[in-house]
């Protein structure tokens, strides 16, 4: 039968390949089809060769040209000849094209992508270097050596591994041993390490080792062998979890449970294979654990590439038999460089469980950062000693692993035990169980009690120390939380001036308890809050969200080493410490510039948004996946129904009240004036989509009443809102301009109601049309939203049907398809 081999071994051949790119030489692109779509039909029309499916990842390909061509797109210039030959009407708009199924696309070009970096600790500062004497390490208790008898563990390092028995600081372990007692040990259970390889012939992990969960990205193939010098992080993250119970070394926390690598870390690695590796085996890999991040250096702000956002999304959704891969990622070591795991887009990603680190003597070690974002700690170095355990060679140990690269792991192997006593776990009870299983640190620190849970957080320690055992026992009979829900806020326009010092400038919005039946949410797990702060100097800001019961998260917090003159820009910062709470109410962000210098700002807007537990698990649908910009969705929805939500409910947080501050932050009226603003802004686009309309029966009404201001205010507002009205539409944009200055000086006073138009005008100008490949400022799409409803009818070569559009726009029409399911959803709600 070789004719039978001859055929199928090309095509085994071909799958294996599939995954070894060569960049070197070729040109890679990873495109988002419509559903449907061949993505033979797209290759051979641009010529491009098929290589398979992105991973994991429904609808989404990898396609490659032979040659590889710097600064040069196939597909983009396609786009762009397609969208030239319809302007020359040689092909006809509604002609269909191939082209316009594309709704993504991204060449992988590995020279843009920022460096993962592994989270070992830096150098430490002199005085925390010198090693524990080895008389005080072998100090054994009788209790370490009973439990060691008890529990057949022959492993010589065991005693020295103090994170699991501490016999010198008791107290100071995870808490394990007595899950071990009760055959709790990780049976049934898999760890995926992300990292530089797996040394798969060492002794203390060849039996443990699960091939089928594993890959090497950066030398293609099945074995993520170390090859390099220093590939021996992975190896090293993989022993804490899972070593195996003999006579070599010591023990991982789930000692019984199976260990995959997946090696990504030991070259630059494209996005689209990242997020294929974010995916890897995840019907069969349960826990990835991720002891790496963008560089720690307090300078950073990076976030995982739209495709690796995707496959979280899609793992936390889709791996485990829908109920979520689990993530686990080190906090980062940047504290000491004021870094904060807020700048950090995986550890403050709400699909990651992000782990800082304390030291044997409980205390907070020099290098674990501190965020809202945090939910726990664990063990690490510090405290004259560190993390012991196995190393790259068949019988190599290792007692100087820490950073909070060797926290994350623990906890990862504490989840292994909690699957194994309870597997049908979903990604959010896990984090649920590690809540509220936390054990407090008995360490000074901004503890702040949360009332919804009785718990106190801390941005140091999040809510505490992980403990395996109460962590296993709680999940024993845990009841599965209901499916996660969501509401997402409004953009509100702010544009103001960030006052310097201590002040800070506020601004407000309330959430009803109307919205969130509506949005189908209880309870509050994660907060995110994205904004747009222009400032010449970014590590001077730094931003506090107030929650309804008066938690405040530091969200941002000032970094001296951050010099960028970016501010930030469209970046989603993420809060763990209103878990529980019910989120009605007045949320407050308050953006300060401590650092009194000529570096200055503006806070050009925000928008919250809210995740947690569904009311009616029936009628809850998973979230969207991600898009290119998906905060600058408000490009088509917002335009019409983001202002209006924000000013049905912005403005009556502002009641009444007056410029002052109930606090010692000053809290300027800046929410009427967005509404104002916005009012004024969503006006003239004027054609508020149909289905929006029906899912909010007081539509129209809504923008129009009291404003929560006095009535000379009000009719301030309409008569500036009429005014503009009224010039924009009889004398267009040169007479709108003019207006705008004469207006402007009437109401020199208080110019904020312009302060939007203002901000256009400098955007205006621009071309509308953003590249899928340019992360777009928002101002100029928002500016695009005025453009266009300004200009319509001009007849513009930017008129925002560009190439890249025909992609976003597609990407859109998804996110309107979501919006009338949402629709759908509330009308069945009001049933
Ligand atoms: C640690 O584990 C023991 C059982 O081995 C348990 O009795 C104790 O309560 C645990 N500690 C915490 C803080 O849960
Ligand atoms: C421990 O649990 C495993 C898996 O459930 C089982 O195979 C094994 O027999 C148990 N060992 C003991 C001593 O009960």
């Amino acid at each position: 039968m070789w004719w039978w081999s001859s055929l199928v071994l090309p095509i085994l051949l071909a799958r294996v390949c599939e995954a070894q790119r060569n960049y070197d030489a070729h040109d890679y692109y990873a495109v988002h089809l419509r559903h449907g779509v061949q993505p033979e039909d797209l290759s051979s029309h641009l010529g491009l060769h098929y290589e398979g499916p992105l991973g994991e990842l429904e609808d989404h390909h990898i396609f490659r040209a032979d040659e590889r061509q710097h600064e040069y797109d196939h597909i983009e210039t396609s786009i762009q000849e397609l969208k030239w030959r319809r302007r020359r009407r040689e092909i006809g708009a509604e002609e269909p094209h191939i082209l316009d199924h594309i709704l993504l696309n991204e060449k992988q070009e590995l020279h843009k992508r920022f460096p993962l970096v592994k989270r070992e600790p830096s150098p430490a500062p002199p005085g925390l270097i010198s090693r524990q004497s080895k008389s005080e390490i072998k100090d054994y208790t009788q209790q370490g050596l009973d439990i060691a008898e008890e529990l057949a563990i022959a492993d010589p390092n065991f005693q020295a591994q103090w994170h699991l028995f501490n016999h010198i600081q008791p107290g100071n372990d995870i808490n394990v041993t007595g899950v071990w007692a009760t055959n709790i040990t990780g049976h049934g259970s898999t760890v995926c390490i992300v990292d530089d390889g797996l040394d798969l012939d060492s002794d203390d992990l060849k039996a443990n080792y699960f091939a089928e969960g594993s890959y090497d990205f950066n030398d293609p193939g099945p074995d993520p062998k170390p090859r390099l010098s220093d590939d021996r992080h992975g190896t090293r993250c993989a022993g804490e979890v899972s070593a195996v119970r003999n006579d070599i070394c010591g023990v991982g926390v789930a000692y019984d449970s199976k260990i995959a690598g997946v090696r990504i870390l030991s070259k630059i690695i494209s996005n689209a294979d990242e997020a294929v590796a974010m995916n890897y085996a995840y019907q069969k890999n349960q826990i990835y654990s991720c002891s790496w991040g963008p560089p720690d250096n307090g300078e950073s702000m990076e976030a995982p590439n739209i495709l690796i956002q995707r496959a979280m999304v899609n793992g936390v959704q889709k791996g485990r038999g829908n109920l979520g891969s689990i993530y686990v990622f080190a906090i980062g070591n940047g504290a000491a460089s004021d870094d904060d795991c807020n700048f950090d887009g995986y550890t403050n990603s709400i699909y990651s469980v992000s782990v800082g680190g304390i030291d044997r003597k409980g205390l907070h070690p020099y290098y674990s950062e501190k965020c809202s974002a945090q939910l726990v700690v664990t063990y690490s170095s510090g405290s004259s000693d560190y993390i012991h355990t196995t190393d790259v060679g068949q019988n190599a140990c290792y007692d100087r692993h820490g950073g909070t690269s060797a926290a994350g792991p623990l906890v990862a192997g504490i989840y292994a035990l909690a699957l194994e006593v309870n597997p049908g776990l979903t990604w959010r009870d896990i984090q649920y169980l590690t809540v509220l299983s936390a054990v407090k640190v008995e360490q000074p620190s901004d503890w702040t009690m949360n009332t919804a849970l009785g718990k106190e957080f801390s941005h140091q320690f999040g809510y505490g120390k992980a403990d395996a055992w109460a962590f296993v026992e709680m999940a024993r009979d845990w009841k599965n939380v209901k499916p996660q829900a969501w509401y997402f806020g409004p953009w509100l326009h702010v544009k103001h001036a960030i006052p310097q010092g201590e002040k800070g400038l506020a601004s407000s919005f309330e959430v009803t308890e109307t919205m969130l039946k509506e949005a189908n949410l209880e309870r509050l797990e994660h907060v995110t809050v994205t904004m747009n702060v222009e400032h010449t100097r970014r590590g001077d800001l730094s931003v506090e969200l107030k929650s309804p019961t008066g938690m405040v998260s530091h969200i941002a917090t000032h970094r001296r080493n951050d010099a960028a003159k970016e501010g930030y820009v469209d970046w989603t910062f993420m809060s763990v410490a209103h878990w529980g709470e019910s989120g009605i109410g007045k949320w407050t962000v308050i953006v300060k510039d401590t650092n009194v210098n000529e570096h200055k700002g503006t806070f050009t807007d925000w928008r919250l948004k809210l995740y947690g537990e569904s009311i009616d698990a029936k009628i809850a649908k998973p979230l969207p996946l991600p898009k290119q910009h998906d905060d600058d969705d408000h490009d088509v929805v917002h335009t019409q129904t983001a202002s209006v939500a924000t000013t049905t409910v912005a403005v009556p947080t502002e009641t009444g009240k007056p410029p002052g501050n109930p606090d010692d932050h000053q809290h300027r009226p800046v929410n009427q004036k967005v509404s104002a603003t916005t009012t004024a802004g969503s006006k003239p686009t004027g054609t508020p989509a149909e289905d929006e309309a029906q899912t909010d029966p007081n539509f129209l009404p809504r923008p129009f009443p009291t404003f929560g201001v006095s009535k000379r205010t009000q009719i301030w507002i309409y008569g500036a809102v009429t005014l503009i009205l009224a010039f924009l539409a009889a004398l267009g944009g040169w007479w709108w301009w003019m207006r705008r200055k004469n207006l402007r000086r009437w109401m020199a006073r208080d110019e904020y109601g312009f302060e939007m138009v203002d901000h256009d005008d400098d955007d205006a100008s621009r071309p509308l049309a953003n590249g899928n490949g340019v992360v777009g400022g928002k101002g100029k799409r928002r500016a695009g939203e005025l453009y266009d409803a300004f200009a319509e009818g001009t007849d513009d070569e930017e008129d925002g049907d560009g190439v890249f559009d025909l992609g976003s726009d597609d990407e859109d029409e998804d996110e309107d398809q979501g919006r009338k399911e949402m629709a759908g959803r509330y009308r069945d709600e009001d049933r």
